[in-house]
């Protein structure tokens, strides 16, 4: 990263973007973060995430939606702008709330395109998603493969990250995109399963499955897609989209138990038809991101569920 003097970080105050936050004021940056707070999980909740960071002299936090804010005196002299900012969750983006993702996803980061498109000295890094795969029929998932999303939600993100491209090749906006592969870690969204699974296992409640347990995801700890970031910020090379995952491929009956291990107690289940939208299979081909980034995540799926309980109870959130 360059010298301009800060960086910005969009969804700030978000799981991922809170985590990015907190690292570059540990390398001593000035950090603007932008967050409207939506309330798809508890406002509260990401209030918390930003509460050390806002004892920081170098961070400014800016309450307010990327839509309506006046983005271009916000990222006014910044080198790196960290877009975390979406409506995140695959359930949720059905029926009427679709409306919400398209403000969220895509005219959040078109407003930020048009804001960035004159000033050449930005590099932006988008937080796209392993969702805008889909069901492939060939594993592992490739970025030359056809994206084919399979939620609503999928299709947001990929319609973004193709915006962010069509800024790339006719502004010259410098830009990246990670495809995260399923984040957990200290943070994580209470909707997401790691979440709901060890709530489930430290309060003792009857935890519900959609689908068999045969499925497979590939997991990325939060350490790791932080430093995915820091890496796409500092490349100049070629490419545009690059896999981030890699670290953990198991079934979720495997999750299941590496969770109770983590816990130290026993899950109940309740096994549900699978749902509509999620994936039967998710796994990164990471040759690109290795040979282009030199990035290889370094957290294990046990280690990694330890930290997470660990934040779990540090943060008595059962
Ligand atoms: N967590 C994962 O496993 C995962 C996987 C793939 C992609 N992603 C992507 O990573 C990014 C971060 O995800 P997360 O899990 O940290 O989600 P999160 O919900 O914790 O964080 C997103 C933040 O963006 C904010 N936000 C949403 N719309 C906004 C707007 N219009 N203006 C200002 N702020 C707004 C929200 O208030 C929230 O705090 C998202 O873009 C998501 O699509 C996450």
């Amino acid at each position: 990263m360059g010298d301009r003097g800060k960086a910005v970080v969009t969804g700030a105050a978000g799981f991922i973007g809170s985590s990015i936050v907190d690292r570059l004021l540990a390398e001593g940056r000035d950090v603007v973060g932008i967050d409207s707070l939506t309330d798809y999980y508890d406002p509260g909740r990401k209030r918390r995430n930003i509460a050390a960071a806002l004892t920081s002299g170098r961070f400014t936090f800016v309450e307010e939606d990327l839509v309506k804010a006046d983005l271009s005196r916000l990222i006014d002299g910044c080198d790196t702008i960290f877009h975390q900012a979406a409506q995140a969750g695959v359930r949720a983006s059905w029926g009427d709330e679709f409306s919400i993702y398209l403000h969220c996803n895509l005219d959040a980061t078109q407003r930020l395109l048009e804001a960035v498109k004159v000033d050449q000295g930005i590099k932006l890094v988008y937080a796209s998603s392993s969702s805008i795969y889909g069901a492939v029929s060939e594993l592992p998932m490739r970025e030359t493969s056809l994206p084919r999303p399979f939620s609503p939600y999928g299709v947001t993100k990929l319609a973004a990250e193709q915006l962010v491209d069509l800024y790339r090749l006719n502004y010259g906006v410098r830009a990246s995109a990670l495809r995260y592969f399923t984040v957990y870690g200290p943070r994580q969204r209470p909707d997401m399963a790691f979440n709901i699974f060890i709530r489930a296992a430290l309060a003792g409640e009857k935890l519900t499955i959609y689908g068999d347990g045969s499925q497979t995801r590939d997991f990325t700890f939060i350490e790791d897609i932080v430093e995915a970031n820091f890496r796409a910020a500092a490349y100049d090379g070629d490419e545009y989209v690059f896999n981030a995952g890699g670290g953990s491929r198991v079934t979720l009956k495997r999750a299941l138990e590496l969770v109770e291990e983590a816990v130290g107690l026993p899950l109940e289940l309740d096994y549900q038809p699978a749902s509509r939208g999620d994936v039967p299979d998710t796994l990164a081909a990471t040759d690109r991101i290795e040979s282009e980034l030199g990035f290889k995540p370094e957290i294990g799926l046990a280690a990694g569920l330890a930290r997470e309980v660990a934040w779990f109870r540090e943060e008595e959130l059962v």
